[in-house]
């Protein structure tokens, strides 16, 4: 068993943990949209104007804060006029990206702002900017946010909307190195600030614009564009172009030829695939120091609008459709994840995971009308309290908390905490397969009154959930915490994340 002590002083905060931080993504990919949110108005499965319920009241219970949509690469190949007007006179289309499939077009911007409601979440519109052109996508905003008479006001009346909506977070394109139109930085840096001028804000809905920045450890794709923030002649009213710049990260146990299952891996799989989750700190790390280098005050967030894990398909199914099941090992993936997330939290404003339902990391999987909480829920829900609180610093002894893998070390204790409305939470994971840890919360500047503790884990790492034993991996309530004068003691088993939640006395 290892031992650690958290050293967490109570009265010195730190930066607020946006709650967008706890975002999602939903792509036209599989059966992320069709079958997971969206199911038609006359499916038997219960539903609201077509999307599904019980979908809609799993994410209401995490306070999801926003939803990325529609892509992802499909984002630069939709052509959102496509998706207004009587569902059956939408035109088609190839999703070429995802399955060579056919879209017909029902899910569009009003379904979307539709579910947004239903999920007491905020939108954040993902623009064509590969294959759209710049009058779309001005297009797109007017018709979404204008209020008034304008042609878009016009037409989103004569589809129903009288009000305009409001949308804060516009994405201008995506993945534009790859995806999103195989440019250089130099060129995507010029089309963002073109076609982020054409996105006006429409009478006081003011957009919060995200250029699309860099892969992994593209330190010159975020300092190209950075370069290029400041709007010159703008000194009147002075501005950025953009908010916000976009960074993705993926967790893979290997190379991309050679990811792996998802739920058939070894105990060497499990720690390489935690080497590469541990990675994403030094990646926010390398982004913010060169942001730091053009926008010292941070006013620009940085966007980490696609993260998580990425494995082979499910056997069976289409390799285009990015079905993969969800263990316990995704599960801490997450939790450590947020611990980085929180952290950062002064320069990172948003994270998405990758995706919501039923691709790559999910929060849910659907068959039919069976609906299943992966673990990855789990953690989102655990740790739904460090949404806008404030974050408070955590120094960690834990010298033999500790593993070699490979040619690497990888630490196996993660903690992390924040504190809102008089109420700590402390978040804790154990990545060591076999190891517990024992771990002295050392609480100055304040005391704390009753803990609420629980726990998420299973006897293997590849546990899972399933319609027929949705409950395999769940959290439990964990009362192995105890006061000392040396302070909170509590022993984290080996391979779990353990919460704790005390208010402040
Ligand atoms: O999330 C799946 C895909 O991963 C997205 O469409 C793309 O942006 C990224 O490469």
């Amino acid at each position: 068993m290892s031992t650690a002590t958290a050293v967490i002083n109570l009265d010195v905060e730190g930066p607020t943990i946006d709650r967008h931080l706890y975002g999602h993504f939903a792509e036209h990919l599989g059966r992320c949209v069709y079958g997971g949110f969206w199911v038609g108005e006359d499916s038997p499965i219960p539903n609201e104007g077509g999307i599904r319920l019980d979908v809609v009241a799993a994410l209401r219970a995490l306070n999801i804060p926003n939803l990325r949509w529609p892509g992802g690469c499909f984002a630069d190949e939709y052509h959102w006029k496509d998706g207004i007007g009587p569902r059956d006179r939408r035109p088609t289309m190839v999703n070429t990206h995802w399955g060579n499939v056919e879209e017909n077009n029902h899910f569009g911007t009003h379904e979307f702002m539709a579910l947004c409601e239903l999920l007491g979440a905020e939108p954040y519109i993902s623009g064509n900017m590969g294959s759209g052109t710049v009058q779309e996508m001005s297009e797109w905003v007017e018709y979404l946010t204008r209020e008034g008479d304008s042609p878009m006001v016009r037409l989103r009346k004569a589809n129903g909307r009288e009000e305009p909506w409001r949308v804060k977070f516009w994405g201008i394109g995506n993945e534009t190195w790859g995806c999103g139109g195989n440019m250089r930085a130099e060129y995507s840096a010029d089309l963002s600030r073109q076609y982020a001028t054409y996105c006006r804000d429409h009478g006081d809905n003011t957009l919060y614009r995200i250029a699309c920045g860099a892969a992994d450890a593209d330190y010159k794709w975020t300092e190209t564009l950075m370069q290029q923030i400041s709007c010159f002649g703008c000194e009147a009213a002075p501005r950025t172009f953009f908010q916000g710049l976009s960074v993705h990260y993926y967790t893979l146990a290997g190379p991309w030829s050679a990811k792996g299952s998802a739920t058939e891996f070894d105990t060497e799989d499990y720690y390489r695939t935690m080497l590469s989750a541990r990675k994403i700190d030094r990646i926010l790390t390398g982004h913010s120091s060169v942001m730091d280098c053009y926008d010292p005050g941070r006013t620009v967030g940085l966007v980490l609008d696609e993260w998580g894990t990425w494995w082979d398909v499910e056997p069976g199914t289409d390799p285009g459709f990015l079905f993969q099941q969800n263990t316990l090992r995704d599960a801490l993936v997450a939790s450590t994840h947020f611990d980085v997330f929180h952290r950062h939290a002064e320069r990172l404003r948003m994270a998405n995971i990758a995706q919501t339902v039923n691709v790559l990391q999910a929060m849910i999987l659907t068959d039919g009308d069976a609906l299943v909480l992966t673990p990855t829920y789990h953690v989102f829900e655990m740790n739904k309290g460090h949404q806008d609180a404030t974050s408070l610093a955590v120094h960690l002894r834990a010298r033999d908390a500790r593993r070699r893998v490979g040619d690497a070390e990888l630490d196996t204790l993660s903690v992390s905490a924040s504190v809102k409305e008089g109420r700590v939470l402390v978040s804790l994971t154990n990545l060591d397969a076999e190891g517990a840890a024992e771990v002295t919360l050392d609480l100055r500047g304040g005391s704390v009154g009753e803990v609420v503790a629980r726990v998420l884990t299973a006897d293997r790492l590849q546990d899972h959930n399933t319609a027929a034993s949705p409950d395999a991996v769940r959290p439990r309530a964990f009362d192995a915490v105890t006061a000392t004068d040396r302070g909170l003691v509590l022993t984290v088993p080996p391979h779990s994340f353990v919460t704790l939640g005390a208010a402040l006395s």
